[in-house]
């Protein structure tokens, strides 16, 4: 199995997130050691939260490579959300909320988000979030949030993909390349992320919060309005403008042919044109 883990406590204010915290040195990727231990459910894994130093085979959202130097925020956990199917896209839209507010809160740097869970600053991107989930509205059923933030990384050992998710700009930054000088207390950035996660999960088990929720994402949004281009498996589809943002976090979309469209995953480009 894996290398040697120590197990941490954050002091967190949460009662299920972060309850085991498992902390290693070096892993291939906490979201794949995430999902085996969610698949196998061993003891109850609910909570369980995975933090490497580094990862030698860091994973991004459509197959890519995530490089994981010493440096960042790289943890993965593992939750299994009480909520009905339609709201299942809504883990993206809280993950990416609270690592953007949590950056903003520690680091003071005012962050975006661009569909749908890239965190931005200046354009230039800081973290990315990944999701993998197994659900079959059984007692298995559970989400693995996938959680990865530059923050004292060298930026010049990061591979750029872990820039180019969703976007043509492939710039990316790290918080102290932003910041200058100030340190920042990882640990003190995880438990605020871990808090929030499990503040926001809490609000979406009862509808009357979800429009809430949407319109939080809305104020860190910075795609609207943007002309963007739509893949689908790695190839062009279409060229679109997005015009909104509807109740469960898909991206409504007209077609330059004047057609709409709703998507919820897949990845986008911003046009250069805009
Ligand atoms: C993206 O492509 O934007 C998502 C990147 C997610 C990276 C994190 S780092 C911790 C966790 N373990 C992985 O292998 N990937 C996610």
């Amino acid at each position: 199995m894996e290398e040697i883990y120590k197990r941490i406590e954050l002091g967190l204010r949460n009662h299920v997130i972060g309850k085991q915290i498992y902390h290693y040195k070096k892993l291939k990727s906490t979201q794949l050691l995430a999902i085996s231990l969610a698949e196998n459910n061993i003891k109850n894994e609910e909570g369980t939260v995975i933090l490497a130093d580094q990862q030698d085979e860091g994973r991004g959202r459509g197959k890519k490579k995530w490089s994981s130097p010493i440096g960042g925020l790289w943890m993965s956990l593992i939750i299994k959300p009480r909520i009905e199917f339609t709201k299942f896209n809504m883990i993206s839209v809280i993950s990416a909320i609270s690592v953007c507010e949590s950056i903003n809160r520690i680091s003071k740097l005012k962050t975006s988000i661009r569909w749908p869970n890239d965190v931005l600053f200046n354009n230039k991107k800081l973290a990315g979030i990944l999701i993998d989930s197994s659900i079959n509205n059984s007692n298995h059923d559970y989400v693995v949030i996938g959680i990865g933030i530059n923050i004292d990384t060298d930026i010049s050992k990061i591979n750029l993909s872990n820039a180019s998710n969703s976007i043509l700009s492939r710039k990316v930054t790290s918080i102290q390349n932003e910041i200058k000088g100030r340190a920042i207390d990882r640990f003190m950035l995880m438990k605020q992320i871990l808090e929030k996660i499990e503040f926001y999960l809490s609000l979406l088990e009862y509808d009357k919060y979800n429009s809430i929720i949407i319109g939080i994402y809305k104020q860190l949004f910075d795609t609207l309005g943007k002309k963007i281009i739509v893949y689908q498996d790695g190839l062009k589809k279409y060229n679109a403008t997005v015009k909104d943002i509807d109740t469960y976090g898909g991206l409504i979309l007209e077609r330059d042919d004047n057609s709409l469209e709703k998507i919820y995953s897949g990845q986008i480009s911003i046009r250069e044109n805009n």
